[in-house]
């Protein structure tokens, strides 16, 4: 007999639908291929889904689901999600879906660098092809108190810290995002500290939910989520989770990050999920489901504690939580 223990990130059933018209999407999409996007009728879709026509890995999608990784709560319509982001390269608000378009992702490269044994910059599109690229369903808790659930496709970062080959000074990774005030409006505030840039130990780049991110909802990055590379780090406030990353250090000494260097006291380098510590200017008791707009109890580490409190001995300073 099969006894099934539920994980920690799991939630109750009654939570749980959208599901199987996510799958029959997804069926449509694969039997579409990749030209047969171009046969369904140009007004029904999204600016940001016609931009993915032309990307060269498509093929690549839906990769296979990792059933270790499967949230028992709604996905966030497609929609929802992809309409209402933060990506401060292209304005402080969250409409900037359309202004997100005027980004290139090809060429694209990636440049990894520091304390490692195998330096190198590496084209986005051989990076993906080398990797062993899998969707998994990860919940997404930004600092505001929204929340989200998503499909991501992409590769465990421990293998991309196995590619680089890590060497003993290395204690942290500094990831940063590309820097061009052309088309990334927001770049020309001067008073933010660009580019955006975040950081993580070794141990926990290497723990197995953290994840290079190279689509959604079974297709290629489109570009408001942070195509064609970012991170996501579930356990973690989703400012952490940088978006079209450029850059991957490995640093012997903690990395200033974006939002730390504008707020120390209220963004700090740990940022893990905790609903009992406050943000300074808001509770983080409860978030709110993008999509539905229900209001759901916050999780400590989002819901992730069987994964990743074992990184964190102290578990009672507050200093990680903000
Ligand atoms: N990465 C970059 N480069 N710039 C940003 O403004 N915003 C962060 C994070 N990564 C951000 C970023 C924040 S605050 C959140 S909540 C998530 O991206 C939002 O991801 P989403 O738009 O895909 O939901």
């Amino acid at each position: 007999m099969n006894i099934i223990h539920p994980k920690s990130w799991h939630i109750p059933e009654r939570e749980v639908t959208p599901e199987a018209i996510f799958m029959n999407r997804r069926a449509l999409v694969k039997s579409m291929g990749f030209l047969g996007l171009g046969a369904v009728a140009a007004g029904a879709l999204p600016r940001s889904v016609l931009a993915q026509e032309a990307d060269p890995t498509a093929n690549l999608y839906p990769a296979q689901r990792d059933d270790r990784f499967t949230v028992s709560r709604a996905l966030t319509p497609e929609k929802d999600a992809s309409t209402y982001n933060n990506f401060y390269e292209f304005g402080s608000h969250k409409r900037i879906s359309d202004a997100a378009q005027a980004l290139k992702i090809r060429p694209w490269s990636i440049t990894i660098d520091g304390e490692v044994d195998n330096p190198q910059v590496i084209e986005f599109d051989d990076l993906v092809r080398k990797m062993q690229l899998e969707e998994r369903v990860y919940r997404h808790r930004c600092v505001e108190a929204w929340a989200m659930t998503v499909p991501w496709t992409g590769f465990a970062l421990s293998d991309l810290v196995k590619m680089a080959g890590p060497k003993a000074g290395a204690k942290f990774i500094r990831f940063e995002t590309f820097e061009d005030p052309d088309v990334a409006s927001g770049q020309r505030q001067f008073w933010y500290p660009w580019p955006y840039t975040e950081g993580l130990t070794i141990d926990e780049a290497t723990n197995e939910l953290a994840f290079m991110v190279t689509g959604i909802y079974g297709k290629p990055l489109p570009k408001q989520f942070g195509a064609p590379l970012r991170l996501a780090v579930p356990w973690k406030y989703g400012f952490k989770s940088i978006k079209s990353i450029v850059k991957i250090s490995f640093v012997s000494e903690q990395p200033k990050t974006f939002w730390q260097t504008i707020a120390p006291s209220e963004y700090g380098f740990w940022a893990n999920v905790n609903p009992n510590v406050p943000h300074p200017r808001w509770s983080q008791e409860t978030e709110q489901l993008l999509g539905t707009n229900e209001r759901v109890p916050t999780r400590l580490f989002n819901g992730y504690e069987e994964q990743v409190a074992g990184l964190y001995p102290d578990l009672k300073e507050k200093s990680l939580y903000l």
